[in-house]
């Protein structure tokens, strides 16, 4: 069976000055389609470096990333675009919304950039704002949605298109203790419906949501354990 996710001796280090700032020192990984992986590890570990390279939002200095048997390493940044918009659903700490946007237009942006049709934007945006417990709220901008109901507009966006992985970089790091607890619910659900999720948190009691916790010190995997769930 092949590896949803396969990656070899992957480094990125960044150029600063002249100076070169070594931060992900040779990650080895393989995780497979339907697995629940939360990352954890001190701040500069290194998560949000390969969250962004498992979502295709950059590429690494050397080493190979295999996302569903295609080398996305060496791609250009038009393939690796279409790829982020087929394979990939990004949630962040901060929502990233547009502002003067509705949640259903928020969610069906996506869909704009996969050329789908307006009737067809509209349809598949209700439907995945219904899933995420926002069906009344389609038309509400951001600034008229809660923190909770934001990232909800947010996880929707990740879902629209379907997308083999769902990414989310500390999600509940904006959210207070119960929202959090109701984002982590939502996360649990896309979960069980089939979806492979990979979180970043710096929570144990978030983490416990995962089934495998993967430990990152210093630009390298500490630790690799699955829950016995
Ligand atoms: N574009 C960049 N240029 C230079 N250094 C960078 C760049 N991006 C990240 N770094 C460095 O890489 C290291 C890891 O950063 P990263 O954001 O991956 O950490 P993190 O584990 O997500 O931390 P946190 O828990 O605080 O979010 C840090 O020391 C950071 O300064
Ligand atoms: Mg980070």
């Amino acid at each position: 069976m092949s590896n949803l996710i396969k990656i070899r001796d992957i480094r990125r280090d960044f150029r600063l000055g002249s100076e070169i700032v070594y931060v992900l020192k040779g990650i080895d990984l393989d995780i497979d389609k339907g697995e629940y992986v939360a990352f954890m590890g001190p701040s500069g570990s290194g998560k949000s470096t390969l969250m962004n390279l498992l979502g295709c939002l950059d590429t690494p200095t050397s080493g190979t990333y295999i996302l569903n048997n295609r080398d996305v390493s060496s791609m250009s940044d038009d393939e690796l675009a279409d790829v982020r918009n087929t394979e990939i659903g990004f949630v962040f700490q901060t929502f990233n919304l547009l502002p003067r946007t509705t949640a259903l237009d928020n969610v069906a942006l996506p869909m704009v950039y996969a050329g789908s049709s307006k009737t067809d934007r509209r349809k598949r945006a209700e439907e995945v704002l219904t899933d995420v417990g926002l069906a009344d709220r389609m038309d509400h901008k951001p600034n008229q949605l809660s923190g909770g109901q934001r990232q909800r507009v947010a996880v929707g966006r990740a879902l629209v298109n379907k997308p083999s992985i769902i990414l989310a970089d500390e999600p509940t790091g904006n959210l207070d203790s119960k929202t959090s607890v109701e984002i982590m619910a939502l996360f649990d659900e896309i979960h069980a419906a089939g979806n492979t999720v990979i979180l970043v948190t710096h929570e144990e009691e978030i983490a416990e949501h995962a089934h495998r916790v993967i430990r990152l010190r210093d630009g390298i995997i500490e630790s690799d354990v699955r829950n016995k769930k």
